[in-house]
């Protein structure tokens, strides 16, 4: 085994696929791209995410405690990537970048139509928010775009490159334990 330097291990261990994150603060929708989250509990679903002070919608997520986790599909990818390269501070980025809003059931950030699914949100926990950026959040919503051609997500690698999803592999007969997570 050669050494690996440990700042970078993100890219040994890519996280899910990257997400958009819509929030709504006075009086506008903002958006932005997270490639740092994961799955915390089944039911109630909780999900942690990494939202740095140094993004606009820190500031938004911790006053409306709302968002919207957007999975957008590879065909939007180029897109994710300037998204997350300009700020919600300079630009209107539902404007810039042409998405289209629909409005959220549960929570007032929005939609976004051109993504495979939209997760409605609330802020469980912020107790770690100061020191981790890390928000617990609460999906209260969900709904998925099955017409939708292209259905693949897309990873980032850690280094500006990205995975796109490939062949799945169906072992739901072996999840002999874990059955209530199969349908
Ligand atoms: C591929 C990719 C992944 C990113 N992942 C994260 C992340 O996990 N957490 C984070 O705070 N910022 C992440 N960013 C940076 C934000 O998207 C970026 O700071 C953005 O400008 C914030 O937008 P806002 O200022 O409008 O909130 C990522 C950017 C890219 C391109």
């Amino acid at each position: 085994m050669r050494e690996f330097p440990v700042s970078k291990v993100c890219r040994l261990i890519e996280p899910g696929p990257v997400l958009l994150v819509t929030t709504f603060h006075k009086g506008r929708a903002n958006i932005m791209t997270i490639g740092f989250h994961m799955m915390v509990q089944h039911d109630p679903p909780f999900i942690g995410c990494i939202i740095g002070p140094w993004d606009y919608s820190y500031n938004a997520l911790r006053a409306t405690r709302e968002c919207v986790l957007a999975v957008p599909g590879v065909d939007l990818a180029q897109k994710v990537v300037d998204i997350g390269n300009c700020s919600g501070d300079e630009v209107d980025k539902f404007e810039a970048f042409r998405l289209t809003q629909i409005p959220g059931k549960q929570v007032k950030a929005p939609l976004v139509k051109e993504c495979l699914a939209n997760i409605e949100c609330r802020v469980k926990d912020v107790s770690l928010a100061n020191k981790y950026s890390l928000f617990i959040l609460e999906a209260v919503g969900a709904s998925i775009n099955p017409d939708r051609k292209e259905q693949r997500t897309f990873h980032h690698r850690g280094d500006g490159t990205f995975t796109v999803d490939g062949r799945t592999i169906d072992l739901k007969e072996r999840m002999v334990r874990w059955k209530a997570f199969q349908d």
